[in-house]
């Protein structure tokens, strides 16, 4: 039998716990060809150029029935009503501009930072359930919870409704995956899934109709900006997108910051007595262990010529997230894990058109997170090391991290 390929190796579930040896053999060959057509872009340059290329599609219809592994947040997606990851310019500026101004800046600036007491008291309530025992999962007792809860508030889903939400949210996720059952049995179970959450949200959009309040639903539908109104179809697109784009990367983000503190217990400490910390170490953290660590989900629509190779049109490309962060052509030490990292351009969020839209949202839900549990958590430490992963190549994350703590701290006081 042929030897498999690294690109092969590093899809292999056996390599989930380090896959960084992997990449750094890939880097030797900043692109690469698959025997089924797809090339692996491995170095930091050669992605992010990529990754600004118009000659590059978001768009499924463009793959011509070319082969390409798995799957990512987009595939959440009903086929019908595709939401803006999945389009290109000009269609993807147009949707995305409507869903981003109840979102951030320059029309919303406070809403994310508006939103940080908020989830400040959600984190010190989950880690108050931790109290009465000295060994918990950070995965399902903290990180899983958080962005749900935290979507569910943006969208405006009311507080009675969220279990149901956190059920569909992970149905969704787990379909993403590629090793959970089949592919005919992970496409019936998406479906199923979304014919539910598409149910809800159209009585969500209709009870926001009625009577607009302060959520992302409510301002969407009253937008007065130039594209207004989008469509019902493109809003529930959208929902949907912002549910599953947004919840196992941020837990993803969150668990394997807590892994990294926790095989760094010096720079654990330094964070719990110096919470300013947090704003490099979780940019650091996003390049050092990120939770996309490729994008298999372009194509390229020409003849591109990039370091010494031509990807033919109707290509597909796999965008190597992760070996890009860990490159030393652009990092100084890359396999160093340096909290206080300043020139820290990573491609953890990718770049250009497409550049994730929650990426304030997930860096304030993960500083509030990881700086509560180095705060109040006493001599944490780890159970398992590595811990159990999921399978899933490219939403890379523990599926379970367990813990033990002596005590923990309450939580501090708040002044009225
Ligand atoms: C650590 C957490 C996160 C990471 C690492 C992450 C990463 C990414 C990446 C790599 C993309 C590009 C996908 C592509 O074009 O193929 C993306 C896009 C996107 N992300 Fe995130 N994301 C995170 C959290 C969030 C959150 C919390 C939300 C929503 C509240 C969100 C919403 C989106 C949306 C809507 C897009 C599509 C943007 C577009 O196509 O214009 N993400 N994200």
């Amino acid at each position: 039998m042929a030897q498999p390929s690294i690109y092969q190796q590093v899809l292999d579930p056996a390599n989930r716990a380090n896959p960084y040896p992997l990449y750094a053999e890939l880097r030797k060959t900043p692109v690469t060809r698959e025997d089924d057509g797809t090339y692996v872009v491995s170095t930091y340059n050669e992605i992010s150029a990529l990754m600004h290329d118009p000659r590059v599609s978001s768009d499924p219809g463009k793959r011509n029935g070319a082969a390409g592994p798995a799957a990512g947040p987009d595939q959440g997606q009903s086929q019908q009503a595709l939401s803006f990851l999945n389009h290109d310019p000009p269609d993807h500026d147009r949707l995305r501009e409507l869903a981003m101004r109840p979102f951030g800046p320059p029309e919303t600036p406070g809403r994310i930072d508006g939103m940080r007491p908020w989830l400040t008291k959600i984190t010190e309530g989950l880690i108050d359930k931790l109290a009465d025992k000295n060994r918990a999962d950070i995965v399902d007792d903290f990180a899983y919870p958080l962005p749900v809860t935290a979507i569910c508030q943006l969208l405006g889903v009311p507080l009675e409704d969220q279990p149901r939400f956190h059920q569909w949210a992970d149905g969704l996720i787990e379909t993403i995956d590629p090793t959970t059952g089949t592919f005919e049995e992970r496409t019936r179970r998406k479906q199923e899934v979304q014919a539910e959450l598409t149910q809800y949200f159209s009585h969500l959009v209709d009870a926001r109709t009625r009577q607009p309040g302060d959520d992302l639903i409510s301002g969407m539908l009253t937008d007065q900006g130039p594209h207004a109104p989008m469509s019902r179809e493109d809003m529930l697109a959208t929902a949907g997108l912002l549910l599953v784009a947004g919840h196992e990367t941020t837990v993803n983000l969150i668990t394997n910051g807590m892994l990294t503190l926790l095989r760094h217990p010096e720079v654990l400490d330094q964070l719990k007595h110096e919470p300013g910390l947090a704003t490099t170490l979780v940019e650091e953290l996003l390049r050092y262990e990120p939770p996309v660590q490729m994008r298999t989900n372009r194509t390229t629509v020409a003849d591109i010529s990039i370091a010494g190779t031509t990807i033919p049109a109707g290509s597909p490309l796999a965008l190597m997230l992760a070996a890009g962060n860990r490159d030393p052509g652009r990092f100084a030490n890359p396999d160093d894990f340096d909290p206080g990292r300043t020139d820290n351009a990573h491609l953890s969020f990718f770049g250009g058109v497409h550049y994730c839209f929650g990426a304030p949202l997930a860096r304030t839900e993960a500083q509030v997170a990881l700086t509560e549990l180095a705060r109040r958590l006493v001599n944490p430490r780890l159970v398992a090391d590595p811990p159990p992963y999921r399978p899933n190549p490219e939403l890379r994350g523990p599926r379970h991290l367990p813990i033990e703590y002596d005590a923990v701290i309450p939580a501090q006081p708040k002044a009225e």
